[in-house]
């Protein structure tokens, strides 16, 4: 059996229906299955997922607003499995600039040939577009896409025809929104998108995450960690410190490193700790950690033993 998304999502079931009917309305081309994402682990927040579902069967674009490391990418990415929709990514910088985002003509065989940029594709084939910290790109560049985005559902390609949209094409941007200092996405694209505000992950779905990533880490240092976690993310928020600490990826890089035996206090600087460069903020994260982490905790006192399976290898 092919592990499927929706089996495990916790939403209304006229929801799950809806989602169901879109699939079968739309049915994916043999050569863009490949696209429709397989994600590795599930975004939890319930709530989350009813509003950008709702808002994606309303044939909208959705704009997910948060912090960095509130699940923006991973809930796009599960949005396009639970869909089953052909993903294509887009990530914003400055140089961004047209051509780039709806494509380009290039030569093949000494012949003139339009090659179709990401949101071309996803035009034309029922794709979910991804346009990743959507807010680093400039203004200008972003202004091909207004007509895409709003209700003529259309591209203008210079030189070609006009593209019209796939009914089942839906964008779904993501913006960091820092402490301090980020780039506000202009008024007229705003207006095109839904907002969804992506909250901070709870400590309890911060436990359940830990332990799907690392099934052998007991429930009580998955509290532990968790903990950690949320006493840095509590000092961010008061900017007693950056969100550099922040750092959930760092925090699951750190476990893997202890799960394969280095001190919990080192994994957890090199996961996080050591992400800032100003001696007096990293002395403040390191004691948030060792407020909760003694020195006397090894890695093994975190993680059941994987008894009997090397025995049985050897066996
Ligand atoms: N609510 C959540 N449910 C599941 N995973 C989450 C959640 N919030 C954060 N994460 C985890 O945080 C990490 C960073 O997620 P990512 O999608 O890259 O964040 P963002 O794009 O918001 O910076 C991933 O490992 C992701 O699984
Ligand atoms: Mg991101």
């Amino acid at each position: 059996m092919v592990f499927d998304i929706i089996e495990h999502l916790q939403i209304r079931p006229e929801l799950k229906e809806s989602i169901l009917e879109f699939r079968k309305q739309y049915p994916v081309e043999p050569q863009f299955q490949s696209r429709i994402p397989v994600p590795s682990n599930i975004y939890y927040g319930t709530d989350i997922w009813e509003r950008a579902v709702t808002a994606l069967l309303c044939g909208k674009n959705i704009l997910l607003v948060g912090h960095k490391a509130t699940g923006k990418n991973i809930f796009a990415e599960n949005l396009a499995a639970a869909f089953a929709r052909p993903r294509w990514d887009v990530s914003f910088h400055v140089n961004m600039d047209a051509a780039s985002l709806i494509g380009m003509d290039t030569f093949k065989k000494q012949e003139v040939i339009f090659r179709p940029g990401p949101i071309c594709c996803a035009a034309q084939h029922g794709g979910f577009a991804v346009l990743d910290e959507i807010n680093m790109a400039k203004n200008e560049a972003l202004a091909v896409l207004h007509g895409t985005l709003d209700f003529r559902r259309s591209i203008d390609v210079p030189g070609y025809e006009r593209i019209d949209l796939h009914p089942a094409t839906r964008f779904i941007a993501t913006m960091n929104y820092g402490y301090a200092g980020t780039k506000e996405l202009n008024e007229a694209l705003v207006s095109r998108f839904v907002v969804i505000r992506m909250p901070m992950i709870s400590q309890e779905h911060l436990i359940l995450l830990l332990q799907d990533h690392y099934p052998t880490l007991k429930t009580e240092g998955a509290k532990e960690l968790a903990a950690v976690y949320l006493d840095l993310q509590k000092k961010c928020e008061n900017a007693q410190i950056s969100s550099r600490a922040m750092d959930l990826r760092g925090l699951l890089d750190g476990v893997a490193l202890m799960e394969k035996g280095l001190n919990v206090q080192d994994a957890l600087d090199m996961g996080i700790t050591n992400k800032t460069f100003d001696p007096y903020e990293q002395t403040l994260i390191q004691d948030t950690i060792r407020g909760r982490i003694s020195k006397k905790m090894k890695p093994e006192d975190l993680f059941e033993e994987k008894c009997g399976s090397r025995r049985k290898e050897f066996a």
